[in-house]
């Protein structure tokens, strides 16, 4: 019989945002589900998602249409498998979200209101006010907790796959979870495994991901040899909230949504000119990359530390209803946005990269699935095209269930010794017990999470320099084995794992960012500041072929 600290599930879903909830509700129709997830269910980044999901709803509006302002976003690296695919399926797949509960803002004829963004030629975002994704994720959360089938495991962290072979093949057969509460380690065995863990935010001081964002899943994976691609590719947005130093932001920084663009917001730097036509013919709505540059050159320029997003030309009802969240938290900073304009700064936004899938959410491991921010599929390319990511969630989460199905079947009937030999050999002693850091252990990672974020913030944002890159390099090599140094001597804790896959993540970005000899999308290095044709393919990096070239 297996030990008190395995559980058996015919699916395991870690992340509980739109992706992971998404795959959960699907699946749950086959088997029995856990959904672990490391904070309270709700956490992540799509409970913060403003602007919206997009997909083509409106008969002016084109499913190709969406395709193009997608590979132009994306600097044309995108995968156009998954381009198309994503947005074919996309209204589907939205249409679902609606049938499920979820309530989004209506025209006065009851159809549903399309907002615009950057990048966007079409009116074609669907959202809730400026909090779609809190909508989301309750009416997600609602179906899957009344499941039957789904049992939720939160204040959960995944700590590692559990990886064998099979055929000579390595396959996933699960996951070990520290339980956070009890402080105790324990061993999820899944027939088929789904990684749903969200991005990696917090290798950046100034991000608008919350805490959970540590970017668990691409460095697990990484850990287990599965591929990781395009991780040069962050997307700063342009117009995070600026606070003055000291204000506490709980550690993100406040988004103000690309809608507000859309809706006519006007950027202006220090002298209240808007600059934006010195860049670029789309001026605001130009793609993230060029705005958050655009941005940061003026702010170089001018010798600030923020410029100004002003919608108070527009009606003030008109603001209101349709920014009434973004008022509310302004107006804690002193802002009127009917009246004012709103201090804001670039902030890191998304991780474009992650972990390499196929068309149906498959990864290199066979029974691991991904889908979500954690994923690169290829739709985003070198940069996001806003509402995009929600969307990408829906569509792969969805395409994944039938191959999850039939590889969990397999595993059934083909795996049974090693199934048996992961549920025998979970005994979590000495080195892989949960243990608490002692105080100065605490101390020492918190310091070194800070110092981390300074060293990316400074080598692997906006502008980056080659030099700087194998510098990045350098240090998250030699702080990952320092921080797993520590955990094998201390025991499983958070604090610790945390920033194990940290470091991994933030060396992935440089990995990347080195294998490319460019600036495309959202990588923009000065030493080659051209976009090279002969460049254009994915940046993949596995564990054997770190060392960057
Ligand atoms: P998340 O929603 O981030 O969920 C990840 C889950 O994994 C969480 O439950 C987390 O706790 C869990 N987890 C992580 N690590 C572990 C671990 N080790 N063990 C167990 N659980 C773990 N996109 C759009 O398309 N439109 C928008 O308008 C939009 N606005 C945004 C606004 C903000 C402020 C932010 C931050 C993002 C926005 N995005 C938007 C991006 C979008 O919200 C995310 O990309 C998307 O929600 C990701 O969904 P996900 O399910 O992949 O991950
Ligand atoms: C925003 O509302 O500006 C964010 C949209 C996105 O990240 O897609």
């Amino acid at each position: 019989a297996p030990a008190p600290s395995v559980r058996q599930f015919d699916f395991l879903v870690i992340g509980s945002g739109i992706a992971g909830l998404t795959y959960a509700i699907k699946t749950a129709q086959y088997g029995k589900v856990a959904v672990i997830t490391k904070d309270y269910a709700s956490e992540g980044c799509t409970q913060y998602a403003q602007g919206g999901v997009c997909a083509v709803l409106d008969l002016t509006d084109s499913v190709q249409d969406h395709i193009n302002d997608t590979v132009v976003a994306g600097a044309f690296l995108n995968d156009v498998k998954a381009v198309d695919v994503v947005c074919r399926e996309g209204p589907a797949r939205v249409i679902e979200l609606v049938k499920l509960g979820a309530e989004f803002t209506r025209n006065k004829d009851g159809s549903l209101h399309l907002t615009k963004e950057g990048g966007h030629n079409n009116r074609r975002i669907v959202h809730a006010a400026d909090l779609t994704g809190a909508e989301i994720e309750r009416a997600l959360l609602a179906t899957a907790r009344s499941h039957p089938n789904i049992h939720f495991f939160e204040h959960h962290l995944a700590t590692d796959l559990v990886v064998d072979e099979h055929d000579g093949v390595r396959h996933c057969f699960g996951a070990d979870v520290l339980d956070q509460h009890k402080m105790e380690m324990c061993r999820f065995i899944g027939l088929s495994t789904m990684l749903a863990c969200g991005g990696a935010g917090q290798v950046y001081p100034n991000t608008t991901n919350p805490h959970v964002a540590t970017g668990d899943g691409i460095a697990m994976a990484y850990r287990a040899g599965a591929a990781i691609s395009n991780m040069e590719f962050i997307q700063f947005h342009p117009t995070a909230l600026y606070t003055p130093p000291g204000s506490d932001t709980g550690g993100r920084t406040f988004l103000i949504t690309e809608a507000v663009r859309g809706e006519g917001g006007h950027l202006l730097n220090a002298a209240g000119e808007r600059f934006m036509s010195k860049y670029d013919s789309r001026l605001e709505l130009a793609p993230r990359d060029v705005v958050a540059r655009s941005i940061q050159d003026q702010m170089r320029v001018h010798g600030t530390n923020h410029v100004l997003l002003d919608i108070s030309h527009r009606p003030a009802d008109e603001v209101l209803e349709h920014f009434p969240n973004i008022a509310k938290i302004c107006a804690q900073f002193g802002i009127d946005i009917t009246k004012d304009p709103i201090p804001v700064v670039p902030a890191q936004h998304y991780t474009c990269g992650g972990v390499q899938t196929g068309l149906l959410g498959e990864t290199a491991l066979p029974g691991l699935y991904a889908c979500g921010e954690v994923a690169c599929t290829g739709l985003h390319g070198a940069n996001r095209l806003a509402s995009n990511s929600l969307l990408e969630g829906l569509v792969f989460a969805d395409r994944a269930v039938n191959p999850s199905v039939a590889h969990a079947e397999y595993a059934f009937k083909n795996c049974g010794r090693q199934l048996h030999y992961a549920a025998a050999s979970a005994t979590f002693s000495g080195p892989r017990a949960a243990h608490p850091l002692p105080p100065s252990l605490s101390a020492w990672a918190a310091e070194k999470r800070t110092e981390l974020n300074a060293v990316m913030w400074r080598t692997c944002g906006i502008v980056r320099r080659r030099s700087e890159l194998r510098e990045a390099l350098a240090y998250t090599t030699s702080l990952q084995l320092e921080a797993q140094a520590v955990l094998s001597n201390a025991g499983v804790n958070t604090a610790a794992q945390e920033l194990v896959n940290l470091a991994t993540v933030a060396g992935l970005v440089a990995a990347c960012a080195l294998q490319r000899k460019e600036s495309r999308g959202g990588h923009y290095v000065l030493d080659y500041p051209e976009t090279i044709e002969a460049q254009r393919r994915p940046s993949v990096v596995t564990m054997e072929e770190l060392t960057p070239v």
